[in-house]
Protein backbone atom coordinates (compact mmCIF):
# COMPACT_ATOMS: atom_id res chain seq x y z
CA UNK A 1 0.00 0.00 0.00
CA UNK A 2 1.42 3.45 -1.34
CA UNK A 3 2.09 5.64 1.88
CA UNK A 4 -0.88 8.02 0.80
CA UNK A 5 -3.57 5.09 0.27
CA UNK A 6 -2.37 4.04 4.12
CA UNK A 7 -2.63 7.37 5.44
CA UNK A 8 -6.33 7.72 4.27
CA UNK A 9 -8.66 10.64 3.64
CA UNK A 10 -11.36 11.95 6.50
CA UNK A 11 -14.74 13.77 6.03
CA UNK A 12 -16.07 15.56 8.98
CA UNK A 13 -19.87 16.25 8.16
CA UNK A 14 -20.44 19.43 10.83
CA UNK A 15 -17.87 21.94 12.06
CA UNK A 16 -19.64 22.58 15.41
CA UNK A 17 -17.93 22.16 18.70
CA UNK A 18 -17.76 18.29 18.15
CA UNK A 19 -17.00 18.44 14.26
CA UNK A 20 -14.34 20.84 14.63
CA UNK A 21 -12.02 18.58 17.42
CA UNK A 22 -12.95 15.29 15.58
CA UNK A 23 -11.43 17.17 12.72
CA UNK A 24 -8.36 18.20 14.82
CA UNK A 25 -7.40 15.10 16.41
CA UNK A 26 -8.06 13.09 12.89
CA UNK A 27 -5.32 15.62 11.27
CA UNK A 28 -2.85 14.92 14.18
CA UNK A 29 -3.00 11.70 13.45
CA UNK A 30 -2.42 12.02 9.86
CA UNK A 31 -5.41 12.25 7.96
CA UNK A 32 -5.66 14.42 5.31
CA UNK A 33 -9.35 16.13 6.59
CA UNK A 34 -12.37 17.59 4.64
CA UNK A 35 -14.55 19.88 6.68
CA UNK A 36 -18.28 20.59 5.50
CA UNK A 37 -20.99 22.66 7.23
CA UNK A 38 -23.61 24.32 6.01
CA UNK A 39 -22.33 27.81 7.40
CA UNK A 40 -19.40 29.78 6.63
CA UNK A 41 -19.56 31.20 9.90
CA UNK A 42 -20.05 28.21 11.45
CA UNK A 43 -16.49 26.86 9.49
CA UNK A 44 -14.98 30.11 10.25
CA UNK A 45 -15.03 29.73 13.77
CA UNK A 46 -14.35 25.80 13.81
CA UNK A 47 -11.09 27.09 11.91
CA UNK A 48 -10.09 29.36 14.88
CA UNK A 49 -10.97 26.93 17.59
CA UNK A 50 -8.17 24.12 15.66
CA UNK A 51 -5.68 26.99 15.75
CA UNK A 52 -5.88 27.82 18.97
CA UNK A 53 -6.21 24.24 20.66
CA UNK A 54 -3.15 23.64 18.53
CA UNK A 55 -1.83 26.38 19.97
CA UNK A 56 -1.80 25.83 23.24
CA UNK A 57 -0.67 22.49 22.92
CA UNK A 58 2.38 24.06 21.45
CA UNK A 59 2.75 26.50 24.45
CA UNK A 60 3.17 23.06 26.63
CA UNK A 61 5.13 21.56 24.23
CA UNK A 62 2.55 18.43 23.79
CA UNK A 63 3.21 19.51 20.08
CA UNK A 64 5.89 21.27 18.06
CA UNK A 65 5.59 24.04 15.90
CA UNK A 66 6.41 21.73 13.04
CA UNK A 67 3.48 19.33 13.91
CA UNK A 68 1.05 22.08 14.14
CA UNK A 69 1.71 23.77 10.76
CA UNK A 70 1.47 20.32 9.65
CA UNK A 71 -1.47 19.35 11.34
CA UNK A 72 -3.09 22.70 9.58
CA UNK A 73 -1.78 21.85 6.10
CA UNK A 74 -3.56 18.79 6.38
CA UNK A 75 -7.00 20.24 6.89
CA UNK A 76 -9.58 21.60 4.26
CA UNK A 77 -12.46 24.08 5.53
CA UNK A 78 -15.81 24.61 3.95
CA UNK A 79 -15.65 21.70 1.34
CA UNK A 80 -19.06 20.69 -0.01
CA UNK A 81 -20.73 17.65 1.18
CA UNK A 82 -20.33 15.39 -1.70
CA UNK A 83 -16.62 17.08 -2.83
CA UNK A 84 -15.83 16.18 0.79
CA UNK A 85 -16.71 12.75 1.00
CA UNK A 86 -16.23 11.47 -2.75
CA UNK A 87 -12.84 10.26 -1.75
CA UNK A 88 -13.20 9.71 1.94
CA UNK A 89 -12.19 6.17 3.22
CA UNK A 90 -13.70 7.84 7.05
CA UNK A 91 -16.81 10.04 7.10
CA UNK A 92 -17.32 11.20 10.45
CA UNK A 93 -20.84 12.84 10.85
CA UNK A 94 -21.44 15.98 13.06
CA UNK A 95 -24.24 17.90 12.35
CA UNK A 96 -27.33 19.09 15.02
CA UNK A 97 -28.88 16.06 17.15
CA UNK A 98 -31.79 15.65 15.08
CA UNK A 99 -32.69 12.83 13.47
CA UNK A 100 -34.87 14.13 10.08
CA UNK A 101 -31.23 15.66 10.06
CA UNK A 102 -29.42 12.69 10.28
CA UNK A 103 -31.29 10.76 7.51
CA UNK A 104 -31.03 13.89 5.31
CA UNK A 105 -27.16 13.86 6.01
CA UNK A 106 -26.86 10.23 5.54
CA UNK A 107 -28.85 10.10 2.65
CA UNK A 108 -26.37 12.36 0.99
CA UNK A 109 -23.34 10.91 2.45
CA UNK A 110 -24.48 7.27 0.80
CA UNK A 111 -25.24 8.62 -2.83
CA UNK A 112 -21.40 10.27 -3.08
CA UNK A 113 -19.34 8.28 -0.83
CA UNK A 114 -16.99 5.46 -2.17
CA UNK A 115 -18.28 2.14 -1.47
CA UNK A 116 -15.78 0.79 0.68
CA UNK A 117 -15.78 4.32 3.60
CA UNK A 118 -15.98 3.42 6.79
CA UNK A 119 -19.65 5.64 8.13
CA UNK A 120 -19.51 6.76 11.78
CA UNK A 121 -22.36 9.33 13.15
CA UNK A 122 -21.23 11.30 16.46
CA UNK A 123 -24.26 11.23 18.12
CA UNK A 124 -24.89 11.59 22.28
CA UNK A 125 -28.46 9.00 22.05
CA UNK A 126 -29.86 8.64 18.73
CA UNK A 127 -30.37 5.15 17.48
CA UNK A 128 -27.39 3.86 15.15
CA UNK A 129 -30.11 1.52 13.82
CA UNK A 130 -32.26 4.07 13.07
CA UNK A 131 -29.88 6.96 11.32
CA UNK A 132 -28.55 3.39 9.46
CA UNK A 133 -31.59 2.77 7.37
CA UNK A 134 -30.80 5.98 5.30
CA UNK A 135 -27.93 4.11 3.86
CA UNK A 136 -28.15 1.18 1.34
CA UNK A 137 -25.46 -1.01 2.44
CA UNK A 138 -26.26 0.21 6.70
CA UNK A 139 -23.46 -3.40 8.03
CA UNK A 140 -20.95 0.00 7.67
CA UNK A 141 -22.35 2.81 9.83
CA UNK A 142 -20.92 2.95 13.56
CA UNK A 143 -21.64 5.37 16.59
CA UNK A 144 -18.51 7.44 17.16
CA UNK A 145 -19.40 9.50 20.38
CA UNK A 146 -16.23 11.59 20.99
CA UNK A 147 -16.78 13.66 24.08
CA UNK A 148 -15.71 17.58 24.11
CA UNK A 149 -13.05 18.80 24.06
CA UNK A 150 -12.44 16.02 21.63
CA UNK A 151 -8.23 16.76 21.89
CA UNK A 152 -8.23 16.08 25.64
CA UNK A 153 -10.94 13.64 26.30
CA UNK A 154 -9.77 9.73 26.27
CA UNK A 155 -12.89 8.31 25.18
CA UNK A 156 -14.34 6.93 21.89
CA UNK A 157 -17.80 5.08 22.73
CA UNK A 158 -18.40 3.01 19.73
CA UNK A 159 -21.92 1.78 19.09
CA UNK A 160 -23.18 -1.12 16.79
CA UNK A 161 -26.21 -0.74 15.37
CA UNK A 162 -28.35 -3.76 14.93
CA UNK A 163 -26.99 -4.31 11.34
CA UNK A 164 -23.62 -3.41 11.87
CA UNK A 165 -20.81 -6.11 10.81
CA UNK A 166 -17.58 -6.98 13.22
CA UNK A 167 -15.50 -5.72 10.26
CA UNK A 168 -16.81 -1.91 10.76
CA UNK A 169 -16.63 -2.46 14.38
CA UNK A 170 -12.96 -3.42 13.92
CA UNK A 171 -12.24 -0.92 11.64
CA UNK A 172 -13.91 1.82 14.51
CA UNK A 173 -11.64 0.68 16.96
CA UNK A 174 -8.69 0.78 14.50
CA UNK A 175 -9.52 4.26 13.77
CA UNK A 176 -9.81 5.37 17.83
CA UNK A 177 -6.32 3.98 18.48
CA UNK A 178 -5.03 5.64 15.04
CA UNK A 179 -6.18 9.29 16.93
CA UNK A 180 -5.28 8.27 20.62
CA UNK A 181 -8.71 7.46 21.69
CA UNK A 182 -9.06 4.47 24.20
CA UNK A 183 -12.78 2.64 23.00
CA UNK A 184 -15.39 0.59 24.28
CA UNK A 185 -18.02 -1.03 22.44
CA UNK A 186 -21.71 -0.47 23.54
CA UNK A 187 -25.07 -1.61 21.79
CA UNK A 188 -27.64 0.54 20.28
CA UNK A 189 -30.00 1.72 23.41
CA UNK A 190 -30.76 5.18 23.63
CA UNK A 191 -28.04 7.52 25.47
CA UNK A 192 -25.78 4.20 25.20
CA UNK A 193 -23.45 4.25 28.36
CA UNK A 194 -21.91 7.40 28.58
CA UNK A 195 -25.30 9.82 28.14
CA UNK A 196 -27.55 7.85 30.26
CA UNK A 197 -25.14 8.08 33.48
CA UNK A 198 -23.69 11.95 32.65
CA UNK A 199 -27.49 13.38 31.86
CA UNK A 200 -28.73 11.67 34.76
CA UNK A 201 -26.01 13.38 37.22
CA UNK A 202 -26.95 16.78 35.29
CA UNK A 203 -30.77 16.67 35.45
CA UNK A 204 -30.98 15.78 39.42
CA UNK A 205 -28.57 18.91 39.50
CA UNK A 206 -31.10 21.03 37.59
CA UNK A 207 -33.78 20.18 39.69
CA UNK A 208 -31.64 20.89 42.55
CA UNK A 209 -31.07 24.03 41.44
CA UNK A 210 -35.15 24.45 40.51
CA UNK A 211 -36.20 23.57 44.49
CA UNK A 212 -33.67 25.64 46.17
CA UNK A 213 -31.05 23.01 47.76
CA UNK A 214 -28.40 24.89 46.79
CA UNK A 215 -27.29 27.27 44.23
CA UNK A 216 -25.07 25.70 41.25
CA UNK A 217 -21.75 27.23 42.02
CA UNK A 218 -22.07 24.79 45.54
CA UNK A 219 -23.42 21.96 44.01
CA UNK A 220 -20.87 22.07 41.52
CA UNK A 221 -18.23 22.73 44.10
CA UNK A 222 -19.66 19.60 45.88
CA UNK A 223 -18.95 17.07 42.80
CA UNK A 224 -15.63 18.76 42.21
CA UNK A 225 -14.48 18.49 45.96
CA UNK A 226 -16.44 15.94 47.35
CA UNK A 227 -16.50 13.50 44.16
CA UNK A 228 -13.11 14.85 42.38
CA UNK A 229 -14.79 15.30 39.34
CA UNK A 230 -13.39 17.47 37.35
CA UNK A 231 -15.99 19.69 36.43
CA UNK A 232 -19.64 19.73 38.49
CA UNK A 233 -22.68 18.49 36.89
CA UNK A 234 -24.02 22.48 36.21
CA UNK A 235 -20.60 23.89 34.95
CA UNK A 236 -20.54 20.71 32.26
CA UNK A 237 -24.01 21.43 31.21
CA UNK A 238 -22.56 24.51 30.28
CA UNK A 239 -19.95 23.03 28.12
CA UNK A 240 -21.54 20.89 26.45
CA UNK A 241 -24.49 23.06 25.99
CA UNK A 242 -27.90 23.55 27.37
CA UNK A 243 -29.58 23.14 23.98
CA UNK A 244 -27.55 19.73 23.36
CA UNK A 245 -28.39 18.69 26.89
CA UNK A 246 -32.16 19.41 26.23
CA UNK A 247 -32.35 17.72 23.02
CA UNK A 248 -30.86 14.31 24.32
CA UNK A 249 -33.09 14.31 27.12
CA UNK A 250 -35.98 14.85 25.39
CA UNK A 251 -34.93 11.58 23.65
CA UNK A 252 -33.82 9.93 26.73
CA UNK A 253 -37.33 10.81 28.21
CA UNK A 254 -39.45 9.38 24.98
CA UNK A 255 -37.11 6.27 25.31
CA UNK A 256 -36.50 5.54 28.45
CA UNK A 257 -39.00 6.89 30.89
CA UNK A 258 -39.97 9.91 33.84
CA UNK A 259 -36.79 10.01 35.19
CA UNK A 260 -35.22 11.57 31.74
CA UNK A 261 -38.10 14.63 31.76
CA UNK A 262 -36.78 17.91 31.41
CA UNK A 263 -36.74 20.40 33.93
CA UNK A 264 -38.49 23.08 33.43
CA UNK A 265 -35.93 25.19 34.28
CA UNK A 266 -33.66 23.72 31.03
CA UNK A 267 -36.45 24.27 28.52
CA UNK A 268 -36.42 28.01 29.70
CA UNK A 269 -33.44 28.75 30.04
CA UNK A 270 -32.85 27.65 26.24
CA UNK A 271 -35.80 29.51 25.23
CA UNK A 272 -34.02 32.37 26.86
CA UNK A 273 -30.51 31.42 24.53
CA UNK A 274 -28.70 30.74 27.58
CA UNK A 275 -27.27 27.81 26.01
CA UNK A 276 -24.16 27.81 27.78
CA UNK A 277 -20.66 28.28 27.29
CA UNK A 278 -20.98 29.08 23.24
CA UNK A 279 -23.57 31.86 23.85
CA UNK A 280 -21.63 33.33 27.03
CA UNK A 281 -24.41 32.66 29.50
CA UNK A 282 -25.81 29.40 30.74
CA UNK A 283 -25.61 28.57 34.71
CA UNK A 284 -22.85 30.54 34.72
CA UNK A 285 -21.23 33.92 32.71
CA UNK A 286 -18.87 32.76 30.75
CA UNK A 287 -16.40 35.51 29.11
CA UNK A 288 -13.22 34.35 27.17
CA UNK A 289 -13.51 31.01 27.63
CA UNK A 290 -13.28 31.70 31.72
CA UNK A 291 -16.21 31.19 33.49
N1 LIG B 1 -7.48 21.79 23.16
C1 LIG B 1 -6.27 21.40 23.62
N2 LIG B 1 -5.99 21.28 24.93
C2 LIG B 1 -6.96 21.62 25.80
C3 LIG B 1 -8.22 22.04 25.40
C4 LIG B 1 -8.47 22.13 24.00
N3 LIG B 1 -9.65 22.50 23.51
N4 LIG B 1 -8.99 22.28 26.49
C5 LIG B 1 -8.21 21.98 27.55
N5 LIG B 1 -6.99 21.60 27.14
C6 LIG B 1 -5.87 21.15 27.97
C7 LIG B 1 -5.23 22.29 28.71
O1 LIG B 1 -4.25 22.92 27.94
C8 LIG B 1 -4.65 21.59 29.92
O2 LIG B 1 -3.43 20.97 29.58
P1 LIG B 1 -2.34 20.56 30.74
O3 LIG B 1 -2.92 19.44 31.51
O4 LIG B 1 -1.14 20.17 29.97
O5 LIG B 1 -2.16 21.80 31.56
C9 LIG B 1 -5.66 20.49 30.19
O6 LIG B 1 -6.37 20.29 28.98
C10 LIG B 1 -6.61 20.88 31.28
O7 LIG B 1 -7.21 22.15 30.93
P2 LIG B 1 -7.28 23.41 31.89
O8 LIG B 1 -6.07 23.45 32.78
O9 LIG B 1 -7.58 24.61 31.05
O10 LIG B 1 -8.59 23.25 32.74
P3 LIG B 1 -9.08 22.01 33.56
O11 LIG B 1 -7.99 21.34 34.31
O12 LIG B 1 -10.24 22.54 34.30
O13 LIG B 1 -9.60 20.99 32.46
C11 LIG B 1 -11.28 20.09 31.15
C12 LIG B 1 -10.56 21.35 31.52
C13 LIG B 1 -10.36 19.16 30.36
C14 LIG B 1 -12.44 20.52 30.23
C15 LIG B 1 -11.76 19.37 32.44
O14 LIG B 1 -12.44 20.28 33.25
C16 LIG B 1 -12.66 18.21 32.19
O15 LIG B 1 -12.19 17.11 31.92
N6 LIG B 1 -13.98 18.43 32.34
C17 LIG B 1 -14.98 17.42 32.09
C18 LIG B 1 -15.24 17.31 30.62
C19 LIG B 1 -16.26 16.29 30.31
O16 LIG B 1 -16.82 15.60 31.15
N7 LIG B 1 -16.56 16.17 29.00
C20 LIG B 1 -17.57 15.27 28.52
C21 LIG B 1 -18.81 16.05 28.25
S1 LIG B 1 -20.11 15.03 27.66
C22 LIG B 1 -19.82 15.01 26.01
O17 LIG B 1 -19.02 15.70 25.45
C23 LIG B 1 -20.61 14.04 25.25
C24 LIG B 1 -21.91 14.47 24.78
O18 LIG B 1 -22.56 13.63 24.24
C25 LIG B 1 -22.46 15.81 24.86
Amino acid sequence: MSELASIGRVAVIGAGTMGNGIAQVCAQAGYTVAVCDVSEAVVAKAKAAVAGSLERMVAKAKLTGEQRDATLARLAWGVPLEAAVGDADVVIEAVPERMDLKLDTFRRIDAAAPAHALLGSNTSSLSITEIASALRDPTRLVGMHFFNPVPVMELLEIVRGLRTSDAHIERAQALAKRIGKTSIVVRDVAGFATSRLGVILGVEAMRMVESGVASAEDIDRAMELGYRHPMGPLKLTDLVGLDVRLAILDHLHRELGEQFRPPALLRQMVRAGKLGKKSGEGFYVWTDEKK
